[in-house]
């Protein structure tokens, strides 16, 4: 069987359904593949590394699988051959006309956009795959539309503030939005109507914003549910208290078959900052702000810059190719059962049922509903009378020979060392056993601060010096100084240091 890698023929569309490596894959599924010439030029993959992967140059339309990223425009698809399958993103849930179109004409379509959020599938799963790049893209615009640092620096020349991120909406492009805004150097801040996104949005370094809501629970698919008005109210007032101070906006939030909710009025955006910037991820369904222009970059009257590009993910096009070519990769071998059958759509499978848009001419759109779970099943709480793990009980044991350890040679010290050595080696185990503690539970964000807090301890050089200055002996009193001088660096720049430290982190 022949698989066909389509040129996309939309408009600004720098992706490709299949990379070099992906066609390798392909081939050992036992496929032949032929390439569109100049299909991956836009993603930086010339048509002699297709070559080279093995595939070679001709009308990818005329195959028996034909991939595309987006829709094939209709001169292509009146080429397709009535047997074939043509794999896409047909959007069939949103673009009735394409669906009709398809409905008309007799090959098969599979939709990728259609694949359900169950775990079996997420190796196929683009839109979470596309959402992830291009929440992680939607913070480059905005730091490139932003101009300034988003990590607090205090240098020789100056304090500078880091950047306050705010995300509406913490799914898969929130939730890669957080991680890159975290990881540049920003306060990222997050909310979201499902309280179980609360952990991983704390797990990346975000804080999580929570709505007191009776209406809020565990979702059972992944996706939120229309709120009420009562919730809807207390958001608006939370996102107009959030807009005053926030530098950069990415607003993500759908609730999926409805129009994206308008989250940021006109009146929120023009309390923002001049400079502020919003990234409004929703700007293809609608928007999430008001004044969103889908597609474009604007810039308000009070300046701030709201970016609707819909092409997010295409900005950063060899990797999107890759991820797309895998889940496209992942669909062919769950649809090559063996390599002599070639494709085979089993219709009993939710996967390839979900994405079926048209088969064999007729129209299997819309599928049935899929059961799909994303919260966990809740956990037994484990049994008090489990025995412990081996692991465990070596650490107990290792811990008991330590101590024994210790205890001998303090007891061959007091029997055996100079009577004068005996307080010093008290105090010197004790201080490591007390320090041990201490700095085991402070968080490992405050160990910075800690050092720079502990640094005045050598405050005690201090006072052993100021004993010993008066002494005859001249070169003690030079030392002396010299140990109170440098001593005093250490305690006034220490703190001093975790002063500058503990107000470019504060929050109010
Ligand atoms: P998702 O379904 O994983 O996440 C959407 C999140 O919005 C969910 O966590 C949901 O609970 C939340 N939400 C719903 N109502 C909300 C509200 N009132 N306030 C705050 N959060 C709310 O969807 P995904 O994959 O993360 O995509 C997000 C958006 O990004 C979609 O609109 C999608 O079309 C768009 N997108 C845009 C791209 C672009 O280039 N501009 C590329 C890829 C995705």
């Amino acid at each position: 069987m022949i698989v066909g890698v389509l040129k996309e023929a939309r408009a600004g569309e720098s992706r490709v359904s299949a990379t070099p490596a992906t066609v390798g894959q392909i081939r050992r599924l036992g496929y032949t593949v032929v390439v569109d010439p100049g299909a991956g030029a836009a993603a930086g993959f010339v048509d002699s590394a297709y070559e080279s992967a093995g595939a070679t140059t001709g009308d990818a339309a005329t195959a028996d699988v034909v991939l595309g990223v987006n829709a094939p425009e209709p001169a292509q698809l009146d080429r397709i051959r009535p047997d074939a399958t043509v794999i896409a993103l047909f959007s069939p849930a949103f673009d009735a006309e394409m669906t009709e179109d398809l409905a008309r004409r007799p090959f098969t379509a599979l939709s990728m956009d259609a694949v359900p959020r169950i775990s079996r599938a997420q190796s196929m799963d683009v839109l979470s795959s596309m959402a992830n790049i291009a929440g992680y893209r939607a913070v480059i615009e905005a730091a490139h539309e932003f101009g300034r640092f988003f990590t607090g620096q205090v240098t020789a020349a100056g304090k500078v503030p880091p950047a306050r991120v705010l995300v509406a909406g913490a799914g898969v492009a929130g939730l890669a939005a957080i991680g890159a805004a975290g990881s540049l150097g920003a306060i990222v801040r997050a909310t979201d109507p499902r309280p179980e996104v609360a952990e991983q949005v704390r797990s990346l370094g975000g804080e999580y914003l929570s709505i007191e809501s009776a209406e809020a629970e565990v979702s059972r698919t992944g996706y939120a549910k229309e709120m009420d008005d009562g919730y809807k109210a207390r958001e608006a007032e939370l996102y107009a208290a959030q807009c005053l101070e926030a530098d950069i906006l990415i607003t993500t939030a759908l609730i999926p078959g409805r129009p994206a909710p308008t989250l940021i009025t006109a009146e929120m955006v023009a309390s923002m900052k001049p400079g502020s910037v919003i990234v409004d991820m929703a700007a293809a369904n609608g928007g999430n702000v008001e004044g969103t222009v889908k597609g474009e970059r604007t810039l308000t009257a009070n300046g701030v810059t709201i970016i609707g590009y819909t092409d997010l993910a295409g900005r950063l096009p060899a990797q999107a190719s890759q991820l797309y070519g895998t889940n496209l990769l992942n669909l062919l071998k769950l649809m090559t059962p063996d390599k002599e059958a070639g494709l085979v759509l089993d219709w009993d499978d939710p996967v390839q049922r979900s994405i079926t848009v048209v088969r064999g001419g007729e129209l299997a759109w819309p599928p049935p509903p899929v059961q799909v779970s994303a919260a966990p099943a809740p956990t037994a709480p484990a049994a008090v009378t489990e025995p412990r793990s081996a692991k465990t009980q070596m650490t107990v044991r290792q811990k008991f020979g330590g101590v024994a350890v210790a205890a001998l040679a303090l007891f061959l010290t007091a029997g055996f060392a100079p009577a004068a050595l005996l307080p010093h080696v008290t105090v010197f185990v004790l201080a490591i056993v007390i320090g041990y503690y201490v700095i085991g539970h402070v968080h490992h964000a405050l160990h910075t601060p800690l050092m720079s807090v502990t640094n005045a301890i050598s405050g005690i050089i201090v006072v052993g010096a100021l004993l010993q200055i008066g002494h005859a002996n001249t070169a003690v009193t030079v030392l002396s100084s010299v140990a109170i001088m440098l001593a005093g660096i250490n305690v006034f720049g220490g703190f001093a240091v975790t002063r500058r430290m503990l107000a470019m982190f504060n929050r109010s």
